[in-house]
């Protein structure tokens, strides 16, 4: 079976149908920029190039880097402020042909790939608790017990040092902060140990597109009683997830 999925990030607008059975994409994705500033109109018109771009008729799931309820954004941390209060399901819909043609499913971007995470990747049959952290812009987090997806749990606005922890220990933070990768790993073990103390998982999966070069840090981290490890879809575990929360299996 196949379900179309799309991602929303500050930087681009991906999107591919994807294969639910093996939890990968059916064709290379299609990419555009996102529009600056990423208003929800200039977004949808995006997101209806990306979904026109495969002639794609049926459901859809999307990602957004915030919470969302009943399709509706709630927040906005990095991306425009006007997203809060739209609701981004029907938007999105009307702007595929109605929600007849493309119904949408819209969810949080971690939690996303981390359902994705936990049906094909480093969560496969882990029933205890595990929490999938995406370090990019921001920081996105989501919480599985059971294999159970605890949504909208926004731990990257935990407080880490008087800061809020995403502006201190994201990827972007390391970048902006020219930080080397030592400096950098020790303040996400101060902030894994952190999100340790509050939850006790049994194991973190560490996401987002620094997740390619976890060689380079997670040997650095000590002192976790979790088991650490990188995430296995890596860029498609968004676009994965989305299409499987559209398919109702999130
Ligand atoms: C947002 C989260 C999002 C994360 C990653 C945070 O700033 O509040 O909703 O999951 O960034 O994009």
């Amino acid at each position: 079976m196949q379900i179309f999925g799309v991602d929303i990030g500050g930087s681009g607008i991906k999107g591919a149908p994807v294969d639910l059975d093996r939890g990968d994409l059916a064709q290379e994705r299609h990419k555009v920029l996102t529009p600056q500033p990423a208003t929800p109109e200039g977004v949808a018109d995006r997101v209806r190039e990306v979904v026109g771009h495969f002639d794609w008729t049926g459901p859809v799931g999307v990602t957004f880097p915030g919470v969302i309820t009943n399709g509706t954004a709630r927040t906005a941390a990095n991306v425009d402020k006007s997203w809060i209060g739209t609701d981004i399901r029907s938007l999105l819909a009307d702007r595929l042909g109605g929600p007849s043609q493309c119904p949408v499913t819209v969810l949080n971007d971690a939690d996303a790939a981390g359902v994705a995470e936990m049906h094909f990747g480093a969560g496969r049959d882990r029933t205890g608790t595990v929490i999938l952290l995406t370090f990019g812009t921001g920081i996105g987090s989501a919480v599985f017990t059971g294999g159970r997806l605890v949504p909208n749990t926004e731990l990257g606005h935990l407080e880490l040092n008087g800061h809020d922890a995403e502006k201190k220990a994201s990827s972007k933070a390391r970048e902006d902060e020219d930080l080397s990768w030592e400096h950098w790993a020790r303040r996400v073990q101060k902030y894994l140990a952190h999100v340790e103390m509050l939850f006790s998982p049994e194991l973190f999966i560490i996401g987002g597109g620094v997740s390619r070069k976890a060689h380079k840090f997670l040997p650095l981290i000590e002192g976790i009683r979790a088991e650490l490890v990188p995430a296995e879809l890596q860029n498609n575990a968004g676009i994965v997830g989305a299409a499987m929360a559209a398919a109702g299996r999130a």
